[in-house]
């Protein structure tokens, strides 16, 4: 079977992604603070929920509750906000480390309880989720060898559960690695940030990768506005 693909609803997103983000696998957005990755991520989800899929938001940061106010106005998501599952994961460090399976089975069924049983067993099938951020999480543990064992863990069970999973990561100022510990994990990478054209900065996003692709690889430039992101 052909692999398939996640769409946004932003058409030239889509297209310059072969259709969109990978079914069943890992996608990466990297960006500085304020560039719009959130809304990008509540794009996807709500065109998810728009063709009527189980999505998932968790946030790692600002209390759920916030972020749903912060955004729920806004044309591109305010139809189907309430279609949009909100969860809060902000675990503590011993929550994390060790990170065993016990461990691992006590944090989703508290982040998740209608959706995610005691023994890691979905009652609902989830097919687009959003971490947001990952990288809170890896503030979190400290280390990079144990963060990463985490992070991969926490993939391969939303690859078993056959979810879609958007992982959200911040990029440190002036920092030109894009994509620190995690890009290895995941099928697509977007990375966006403010490009200097004519003495300006705009927002722009560019495709870093995206597997079995042939995705254009220079930056688009993009706009917020109430309806979102557009290109
Ligand atoms: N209605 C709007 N019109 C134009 N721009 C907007 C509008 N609403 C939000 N923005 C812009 O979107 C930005 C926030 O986007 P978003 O929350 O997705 O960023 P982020 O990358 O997730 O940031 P953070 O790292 O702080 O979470 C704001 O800084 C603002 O510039
Ligand atoms: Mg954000």
């Amino acid at each position: 079977m052909a692999p398939g693909y996640e769409p946004t609803g932003i058409e030239k997103l889509d297209s310059a992604l072969g259709g969109g983000f990978p079914q069943g696998g890992v996608s990466l957005i990297v960006g500085p603070t304020g560039i719009g990755k959130t809304i990008l991520a509540l794009q996807w989800l709500a065109e998810g929920a728009r063709r009527g899929e189980n999505v998932v938001y968790i946030s790692t940061t600002v209390p759920v509750k916030r972020v749903r106010e912060y955004y729920e106005n806004m044309p591109f998501l305010s139809d189907v906000v309430s279609k949009i599952r909100w969860y809060d994961m902000t675990p503590e460090p011993r929550e994390l480390i060790p990170f065993t399976m016990e461990k691992q089975k006590k944090l989703f069924h508290k982040v998740m309880p209608d959706i995610v049983d005691e023994e890691l067993n979905m009652k609902v099938q989830v097919h687009r989720g959003v971490i947001d951020s990952i990288t809170t999480l890896e503030k979190i543990i400290g280390d990079k060898a144990m963060f990463r064992y985490v992070a991969s863990r926490l993939i391969r069970y939303f690859e078993e559960m056959g979810i879609s999973v958007m992982l959200i990561e911040e990029a440190g100022n002036g920092n030109s690695e894009y994509g620190g510990e995690m890009r290895n994990f995941s099928e697509a990478t977007i990375v966006m940030d403010y490009i200097e054209s004519k003495n300006m900065y705009m927002r722009a996003m560019k495709i870093v990768k995206r597997y079995a692709v042939n995705h254009p690889t220079y930056w688009m430039p993009f706009h917020i506005s109430e309806e979102g992101i557009s290109l």
